[in-house]
């Protein structure tokens, strides 16, 4: 919007009708229309509707940011997620493919690829000659769509790329992934502790958050620079793939110790695996428990990138 771009977006049907909390903001500047990445002919009408709306358009930027994007629950909806992160990919491709030449030349492409696609790696850090060794149904749809990228820009000149981002946070991440889900629940704690003091009521128990696997890295950096990046991605001149990264990696448990470290709790670990709890060091309540429902079948362990491909050139 700020680079005054005539938006669309496709919406899922849903049985919550306005499900649109993360941009009920900006919803009136955006033409939404319903469509589905399962449904190819959706996409093939939509894509046909910017352009007769549109004839004289000179880029269409289609970013395909859709997906099952949580990886624990691709191992519990493991074909949902192939069709949406795989053949969807697929969908949007042909769709483009089958514009005329002068519609085609002027589109282009965005593949949200992922740093998943790494999974046990086999190299650190991470750059775009790292063989992949995907961990997840999740992954390995999304690897299915990377190569799909590669194939039709080598195979029919599609100015298409793919992103190979490292995990991007931000307040509009969804509750269940770990960085929003431990920074919720400190600022709940805040907020409880805050209400404790003023009511003098010291028998109040305090919530317990529970996690999975507290010692697996990550390479974290902020949404909004991974946008960035992406749109750079696309104002080339010849299309390509970028590995985006902030090249640190810190544990889960760092993670955990710095949120709490922002209301001045230290937190103490005790006992180990599922067994593990973390306390508040002054006053002794548990605040962290592990659950094993959280562990994954398969684990990506660490994820560092080497971004210096997309540092260097974009
Ligand atoms: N979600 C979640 N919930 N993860 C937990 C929890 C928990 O309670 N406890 C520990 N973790 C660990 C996970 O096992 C994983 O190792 C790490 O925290 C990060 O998990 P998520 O925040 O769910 O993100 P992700 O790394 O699996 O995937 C995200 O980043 C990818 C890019 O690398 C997603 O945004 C993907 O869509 C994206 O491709």
């Amino acid at each position: 919007l700020e680079k005054k771009y005539k938006i669309y977006g496709i919406v899922r049907r849903n049985s919550c009708v306005f499900n649109y909390e993360r941009i009920d903001h900006i919803k009136d500047k955006l033409n939404l229309k319903y469509g589905d990445l399962t449904d190819g002919s959706s996409l093939v009408s939509i894509i046909n509707k910017i352009i007769s709306t549109n004839p004289d358009f000179e880029v269409l930027e289609i970013y395909n940011l859709g997906a099952q994007s949580h990886v624990q629950i691709s191992f519990e909806n493991p074909e949902y997620t192939s069709l949406v992160d795989g053949v969807g990919t697929l969908k949007l491709l042909e769709a483009i493919r089958c514009l005329s030449v002068e519609n085609q030349k002027k589109t282009r492409f965005y593949q949200a690829s992922t740093s998943e696609m790494y999974g046990a790696v086999l190299e650190t850090p991470q750059n775009e000659k790292t063989p992949f060794n995907p961990q997840s149904p999740y992954a390995c749809a999304k690897l299915y769509s990377h190569f799909l990228v590669k194939n039709y820009r080598e195979g029919y000149n599609l100015f298409a790329c793919s992103g190979v981002l490292f995990n991007h946070e931000s307040e509009r991440r969804g509750d269940n992934f770990v960085t929003k889900k431990i920074t919720n629940f400190v600022n709940a704690i805040k907020r409880l502790k805050n209400d404790i003091n003023e009511n003098n009521d010291e028998n109040q128990e305090l919530p317990i958050l529970k996690l999975g696997n507290l010692n697996s890295k990550r390479d974290w950096g902020h949404a909004k620079d991974y946008v960035y990046g992406m749109w750079l991605m696309l104002q080339q001149e010849n299309p390509d793939d970028y590995v985006l990264a902030m090249e640190e990696t810190y544990s889960i448990r760092e993670f955990v110790e710095k949120a709490f470290a922002k209301i001045n709790i230290t937190i103490e670990w005790q006992g180990e695996n599922e067994n593990e709890v973390g306390l508040d060091s002054k006053t002794k309540d548990i605040l962290i428990k592990v659950d094993k429902k959280y562990f994954r079948p398969c684990e990506v362990e660490l994820l560092l990138g080497d971004s210096s491909k997309a540092r260097n050139k974009l």
